[in-house]
């Protein structure tokens, strides 16, 4: 399987990007290699408006670096428009519900993304919406990221059959959509977390499901060694999430011996790879001898924000073909 001129099976016909589960690996190759696509036209100075005179509405309660300038970015190369919404300034922040939020945006804009707290408010936003919505961040999930980090694999691997990403740390949002796109992709995964700290049980059940579907496999345990051994692909994220800064001190606490440092990344393959969707916290889940290696591609997965969102939006606004 090759993502450059990829023959979608089936029609894109999703109205919001919630979580992956929700997509055929089909759908998710189809938005992967619009974004190869999208990537080369931007490096070679080739005009792709394809929402051009389009409005995007971006709600965000929790702070961002990449969400923000990814999305706002690439909604302006794709000849439309980006709007900043901070959810203490508009009305949400003082009580008007998120229903009739979804529907006055909807009469205005053509797409939402929203980056907030509980994933519930997302789905209550994609609910009441007649435009697509999109989860650009929640507590349990992080869609876009993986979209991003899928991309940067292909990239830098060519494939996603026979590989193995191992994940240490927290069971967090990033642990459960890094489950459920790599083994829809058909790459296997290891998650390494301490007890107390492991990901979601209904996240790990379908993940488990998929792998069995796509020939992958799926390990939990913890023992960030035997999660590591022979990985292609190292991924961590910190340890206290957005939220959860007055647990820092006791988070640091429970995840010692999961720092990815020199030792522990030296279990993996040889030519493994280091990821992080960033931002990282150096000597706390990563060394900085590692997030500053040659190894490490972080900074090629922020980049694929820009390109793998504007092919979601693309796909989601428009469909496929363009
Ligand atoms: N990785 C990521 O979503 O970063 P921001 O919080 O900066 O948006
Ligand atoms: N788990 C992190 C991811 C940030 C991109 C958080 O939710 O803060």
């Amino acid at each position: 399987m090759t993502l450059e001129n990829y023959t979608p099976q089936a029609k894109f016909a999703h109205k919001d990007m919630l979580c992956l589960q929700d997509y055929t690996k089909d759908e998710i190759f189809q938005i992967l290699a619009l974004a190869l696509e999208l990537k080369k036209k931007k490096k070679a100075g080739v005009s792709h408006e394809y929402l051009k005179g389009k409005t995007l509405a971006m709600i965000f309660t929790k702070s961002s670096t990449r969400t923000r300038v990814s999305f706002e970015t690439g909604m302006q190369q794709l000849g439309g428009h980006a709007m900043f919404l901070s959810g203490s300034d508009i009305q949400l922040g003082r009580g008007e519900p998120i229903s009739d939020t979804a529907q006055v945006l909807s009469r205005m804009v053509d797409c939402i993304m929203i980056s907030t707290y509980a994933h519930s408010d997302i789905e209550q936003l994609a609910k009441y919406s007649t435009v697509p919505v999109i989860n650009a961040l929640s507590d349990y999930l992080h869609p876009c990221q993986v979209l991003a980090d899928l991309q940067t694999i292909y990239e830098h691997k060519g494939r996603f059959e026979g590989l193995k990403l191992a994940y240490i740390g927290d069971g967090n949002n990033m642990a459960h959509s890094l489950m459920l796109g790599c083994t829809k992709v058909g790459m296997s995964i290891s998650v390494g977390c301490p007890e107390g700290y492991m990901p979601d049980a209904g996240i790990t059940a379908l993940a488990a499901q998929n792998a069995a579907e796509n020939g992958c496999r799926l390990c939990i345990t913890q023992d960030p060694a035997e999660a590591i051994k022979d990985a292609d692909i190292v991924y961590c994220d910190v340890w206290a999430s957005m939220g959860q800064e007055a647990e820092q001190e006791k988070r640091c606490k429970a995840f010692a011996g999961y720092c990815v440092d020199e030792k522990l990344f030296s279990l993996a393959a040889k030519d493994a790879k280091f990821m992080h969707c960033l931002p990282a916290h150096r000597g706390e889940e990563v060394s900085a001898g590692v997030i500053d290696s040659p190894a490490s591609i972080i900074f090629d997965q922020a980049e694929n924000r820009l390109h793998a969102q504007k092919a979601l939006m693309v796909l989601l606004v428009n469909g496929w073909p363009l």
